[in-house]
C-alpha cells in the first residue's frame, strides 16, 4: 500500500490503566523469516492466531513505518476490501476464530536513526523492541500480555554477516546461493514481542561455560566487534557471578542451553534483557585497565547482573501492561543492587544508590513529570522508563524486604515465581504473594504504588530523665503532585538506634508508621543521640532537628555507614542551604564540620571507599532539590565553591599526608580493596586540587602523566581541567591523541569538558558539537556531551545555555526522539528557580513545543512542563 493511501493516525492520545482490556486475540506461535538485504530487508511472518473470548471483533494489529507487501489468511491472499491500514495499525475484517496469518513487510534498517525496531550499528544489524519496537518489524499484537513461542530464520550475506543470532537455542544453519547463508533459532519459552531480538553482523566472540546447581551446562558467549573482543572478560566474569548469585539467593536457575550477550555502540539505553540474547550498550560490556575506570567495571557488573536477573523477574514472569513496568524494573533493580552489595562494600553501595535516588528521583517527584511507581496514564511509554519506575520502584521492594525479613521475602518471591511462571501479571500480584507467603496485611503499603511524591517525615525527640523515657513524636505528609492533590498516609518502615555519650550504639530497632501521627516511647536510662533512618530504610525526606554536635557524634561513632555519611551531608547542608538563601550562618558551624572531618581523617574506617564517601559534599543538584523554590543557580555555585575551597584549604596538610600514603601500587587489580584505595586517593586528589594551589595541582599533573590505569588518569585529568590548571589544554590534547579511536574513552573526553564548572563551557560545548569525534546519532555521545552539559549547573544556566540545548533537542526530534526527550527533561524544574531564570527556561520550552512535527516523546515532556 502507498503512503498516500494511509488514513492519518489519530492525534497523540493518553493511555489509561483503567481502560485495560485483555487481548481480543492470542498468537501462540510465530515463525519469523528475515531476509537481510543490501538496503531493504524483508520479513515474512507466519503466525497462528486465535480468538480470545466470545466476541466478533476484527483483528487489529500494531505496525509502524512498515511497508506491507503481502497478507494471507490460511494461505489465501487478502483483497484490499478485506483489511484497512492507518499509520499505526492494520485491521483485518471478519477473521475466523482460529487461523494462520502470513504477513510480509519490508523495512530499511540503515535509515533507522531512532534505534527502535531493526537498525544498524557500526554496520551490524540489531534490534531493540522494548517497549514498542516490534511493531516496526512486522504487524503484530505488540503488547506484553500476548505471549508466543518464536522460531526465527535469518538469511544474510556470509561476508558481511557471518554471525546470525536470535533468541533461544540454536537449531541449524545452511549455506545458500549467492554467497549467502541462514541460521535458525527456536525459543521454547513463550514470550512477549518486546523480548524478541536479532543480531546479524561481523562480530567476534569469547565463550565460557556455567554449570548450574542442577548439573546442566550452559554455554556463555559475549560478542563484540573484533577490535574490542579483548575487553569482554570482565563482563564474562560478572555474568558467571550473577548466575551463581541468583541460584544462591533466589534459587533461580537459567533455562536455555546458551546465553548470548552482544555489545553494540549505538543504543538508546543501558542494555536489554531479550530472552537468551541480551543486547548491550558497549559501555556496559567493554573494559580493560587502560581504558575503563573502576566505576565502569562496577557498572558492567551491575548491568550484566540486572539483565541476567530479568530472566526470571521480567521474562519468565512478565508485565501484563506497561503500567506494570516497575513489576520487572523495580524488582530487578533491587536484585542488582543487592548483588552488587554482596560483591563489594554494602554500605558504600547503599550510599551511592541513595545519592542517585535523591539527586534525580526526588527531583522528578517534585516536578511536572511526577508519577506513581505504578502510573495510571501515559502518552508515550518510552518516557516512563524513569528513575521513579526503576529506583523508587526498587526502594518499594526494599521496604517490603525490610517489613517481612529476608526469609519472608524469599518465601514471597518463591510463591511469585511459582504461581506466575509463564504469565503476564501486575504489581498487585507481586504484593499479594508477599502478603500470602507471610500472612501480613500490606493494604496500606500499596499506597507506595499508587501515590506520587516524596513523603516528608518529621521527628521530634523528648527525653524524660525522671521517668527514664525517650519519646519520638513522628508525623508524615506528602506534597501534592499533578492530578493528586491530597494523599493518604504511607506505611513507612524506619530503622533506628541510640548512641550514648561514649559513642556506643544500641541494638537496632524497627518501627513502622501507618498513620499521619505517632508517638513512640522507649525506656532508656540515658539521653541518646538518635541514629535515625538507618540504611535509608525508606525513600523519604527526614526532617529531624539535630544539633551540629549531635550530627558530629553520629558521623564519628555510628556503626551504620549511611547514617555516618548522612550526618556529614546534613552538617554541610546546615551551612550551604542558609547561605544559598542569603541567611546568616555561624562560622562555628564550619569549625564543627572541619573538626569532624579531621577526626575521620585521624580515625579512618577500615573500608577506604567508605572513607571517600565520608569526604563528600552534597551535590549542587541536591541543593537545588533541597531549596525547592526561588533557586538562584549562580548563588548555589558560588556558595558550594566557597565551602569546598574553605575545607580544602583548612584540611590541606591532612589531605597531603593521606595522598602520599596512598601512592599508586604498580600492580593493577580490580578487587574491591584496590578499587577502594583508588577511590580514596582520587577523592583526596580532588580536595587537593580544590585548593587551586600550584603544589597540589602538581600532584594532579604527576598522577595524570604516570597513571597506569584509567581510574587514576581520568581523576587527574578532571582535577586539572575543572580547576583550570595551565596544563589542562595540553593534557586534554594528549588524552585525545592517545584515545581518539576508542569511542568509549572519547565519551569521557567530551564529558570532562562538558562538566567543567564554568560559564565558558557553553562556548566549548558549542564548539565540540562540530568535533569530528562527536555524532548526534550516537546516544552515548549525546549523553556525554549534552547530557553532562544539562547537568552542569554553572554552564547550563549561563548565557546561551538553554538555547544551545534546545537547538539540539529540536535537531534530535528528527533523528532520535527518545534521546531528545531525555534531554528535554532538563527544563522540567524551571519553576524552582528565580523569576528571571524561569522566564528564560520557559521561553525555550515554548520554542521546542512549537517545533513542526514534534514527536510524541518530546511533546509529552515539554507540554507537561508548561502545563
Ligand atoms: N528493559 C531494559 C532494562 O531495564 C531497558 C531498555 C533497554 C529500554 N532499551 C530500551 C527501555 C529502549 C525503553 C526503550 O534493562
Ligand atoms: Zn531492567
Amino acid at each position: 500500500m502507498l503512503e498516500s493511501e494511509l488514513q492519518p493516525a489519530a492525534p497523540a492520545e493518553t493511555v489509561y490503566l483503567k481502560d485495560y482490556q485483555k487481548p481480543d486475540f492470542l498468537i501462540p506461535t510465530i515463525n519469523l523469516a528475515f531476509d537481510l538485504g543490501e538496503s531493504t530487508s524483508r520479513v515474512t511472518t507466519l503466525m497462528k492466531v486465535e480468538r480470545n473470548g466470545g466476541h466478533e471483533r476484527d483483528l487489529v494489529l500494531h505496525g509502524e513505518k512498515l511497508t506491507l507487501v503481502g497478507l494471507k489468511v490460511d494461505g489465501q491472499i487478502l483483497s484490499p476490501n478485506d483489511y484497512s491500514q492507518t499509520e499505526l495499525d492494520l485491521t483485518i475484517f471478519a477473521v475466523p476464530n482460529s487461523f494462520e496469518l502470513e504477513v510480509v513487510t519490508e523495512l530499511i534498517p540503515h535509515l533507522n536513526t531512532e534505534l527502535s525496531g531493526l537498525y544498524q550499528s557500526s554496520g551490524n544489524y540489531c534490534t531493540q523492541c522494548e517497549a514498542e519496537g516490534f511493531r516496526r518489524i512486522t504487524y503484530f499484537l505488540d503488547r506484553p500480555d500476548v505471549l508466543s513461542v518464536y522460531t526465527v530464520t535469518i538469511k544474510a550475506n556470509k561476508d558481511s554477516c557471518p554471525v546470525l543470532l536470535s533468541n533461544g537455542n540454536f537449531v541449524e544453519s545452511q549455506t545458500l546461493e549467492d554467497n549467502r547463508h541462514s541460521a535458525r533459532w527456536h525459543d521454547p519459552h513463550p514470550k512477549p514481542s518486546y523480548l524478541f531480538a536479532l543480531v546479524a553482523g561481523d562480530l567476534e566472540h569469547i565463550t565460557d561455560e556455567f554449570i548450574k546447581a542442577s548439573g546442566d551446562r550452559v554455554e556463555l558467549c559475549i560478542y563484540a566487534e573484533s577490535h574490542n573482543i579483548d575487553k569482554c572478560s570482565h563482563a564474562m566474569e560478572s555474568l558467571k557471578k550473577a548466575m551463581r548469585w541468583d541460584e544462591d539467593v533466589y534459587g533461580r536457575e537459567y533455562d536455555l542451553e546458551i546465553y548470548n550477550v552482544v555489545a553494540v555502540d549505538d543504543f538508546n539505553m543501558g542494555a536489554m534483557e531479550n530472552k537468551g540474547l541480551n543486547i548491550f550498550n558497549s559501555k556496559f560490556v567493554l573494559a580493560d585497565q587502560e581504558s575503563a575506570t573502576d566505576m565502569d567495571f562496577e557498572g558492567i557488573e551491575s548491568v550484566i547482573g540486572h539483565e541476567y536477573f530479568h530472566n526470571w523477574s521480567g521474562n519468565r514472569v512478565t508485565c501484563r501492561d506497561w503500567f506494570q513496568l516497575s513489576l520487572k524494573e523495580g524488582f530487578t533493580v533491587f536484585r542488582d543492587q543487592e548483588f552488587s552489595a554482596d560483591m563489594g562494600s554494602r554500605a558504600v553501595k547503599r550510599i551511592r544508590d541513595v545519592q542517585v535516588l535523591r539527586n534525580f528521583q526526588f527531583k522528578e517527584d517534585a516536578g511536572p513529570m511526577a508519577h506513581a511507581v505504578r502510573p495510571d496514564s501515559y502518552q508515550e511509554i518510552d518516557n516512563f522508563y524513569t528513575v521513579t519506575i526503576y529506583e523508587k520502584g526498587a526502594e518499594v521492594i526494599r521496604m517490603m524486604h525490610q517489613i517481612v525479613g529476608a526469609q519472608g521475602f524469599r518465601r514471597g518471591s518463591d510463591l511469585y515465581f511459582e504461581r506466575f511462571d509463564g504469565c503476564a501479571v501486575t504489581t498487585e500480584d507481586f504484593v499479594a504473594c508477599m502478603e500470602q507467603a507471610n500472612k501480613v496485611d500490606l493494604s496500606l503499603f500499596r499506597n507506595w504504588y499508587t501515590q506520587a511524591g516524596t513523603p516528608e517525615v518529621t521527628v521530634k525527640q523528648h527525653y524524660d530523665s525522671a521517668a527514664k523515657k525517650l519519646t519520638l513524636d513522628i508525623t508524615q505528609s506528602c506534597p501534592s503532585t499533578p492530578n493528586q492533590a491530597t494523599k493518604q498516609p504511607f506505611q513507612i518502615p524506619l530503622k533506628l538506634a541510640f548512641v550514648n555519650k561514649n559513642g556506643e550504639v544500641s541494638a537496632e530497632k524497627s518501627i513502622e508508621l501507618t498513620d499521619t501521627k505517632h508517638s513512640f516511647e522507649f525506656a532508656l536510662d540515658y539521653e541518646p543521640t538518635v541514629s535515625m533512618l538507618r540504611d535509608f530504610s525508606a525513600p523519604i525526606k527526614l526532617v529531624f532537628e539535630q544539633s551540629d554536635a549531635e550530627l558530629a557524634h553520629l558521623a564519628k561513632h555510628d556503626n551504620n555507614g549511611f547514617v555516618r555519611f548522612e550526618a556529614i551531608q546534613r552538617m554541610a547542608l546546615n551551612i550551604l542551604l542558609p547561605a544559598c538563601r542569603e541567611q546568616q550562618t555561624e562560622p562555628k558551624q564550619r569549625d564543627v564540620l572541619v573538626n569532624t572531618l579531621e577526626y575521620i581523617l585521624a580515625n579512618p574506617p577500615t573500608d577506604q571507599a567508605m572513607m571517600a564517601e565520608l569526604l563528600t559534599l552534597p551535590s549542587q543538584s541536591y541543593l537545588v532539590e533541597q531549596l525547592g523554590s526561588n533557586v538562584d543557580p549562580e548563588k548555589i555555585c558560588s556558595v558550594h565553591q566557597e565551602l569546598s575551597k574553605h575545607l580544602a584549604d583548612t584540611l590541606k596538610p591532612h589531605f597531603e599526608a593521606l595522598y602520599l600514603s596512598l601512592s599508586s601500587s604498580s600492580r593493577f587489580s580490580i578487587d574491591s580493596e584496590s578499587m577502594a584505595r583508588r577511590a580514596l586517593r582520587n577523592k583526596v586528589l580532588h580536595w587537593l586540587a580544590a585548593t587551586g594551589q600550584a603544589d597540589s595541582l602538581d600532584h594532579a599533573y604527576k598522577q595524570y602523566t604516570s597513571a597506569n590505569n584509567m581510574t587514576e588518569r581520568m581523576a587527574a585529568l578532571v582535577a586539572l581541567v575543572h580547576n583550570d590548571d595551565d596544563r589542562s589544554d595540553q593534557a586534554l590534547n594528549s588524552f585525545y591523541k592517545q584515545w581518539q579511536n576508542d569511542s568509549l574513552v572519547m565519551d569521557k573526553w567530551f564529558g570532562i569538558q562538558a562538566m567543567q564548572p564554568s560559564v565558558a563551557t557553553v562556548k566549548q560545548v558549542q564548539a565540540l558539537l562540530s568535533h569530528p569525534g562527536f555524532s548526534i546519532k550516537n546516544p552515548n555521545k549525546v549523553r556525554s556531551l549534552l547530557g553532562a552539559f544539562a547537568g552542569n549547573l554553572n554552564a547550563f544556566h549561563a548565557d546561551g545555555g538553554y538555547e544551545l540545548l534546545a537547538d539540539q533537542i529540536i535537531l534530535l526530534n528528527g533523528i532520535n526522539p527518545q534521546v531528545g526527550s531525555r534531554l528535554a527533561g532538563a527544563y522540567n524544574n524551571w519553576r524552582s528557580f528565580v523569576p528571571k531564570v524561569q522566564k528564560a527556561m520557559k521561553n525555550q520550552l515554548e520554542r521546542i513545543s512549537q517545533t513542526p512535527g514534534l514527536s510524541k516523546n518530546i511533546s509529552e515532556i515539554v507540554n507537561k512542563a508548561l502545563a
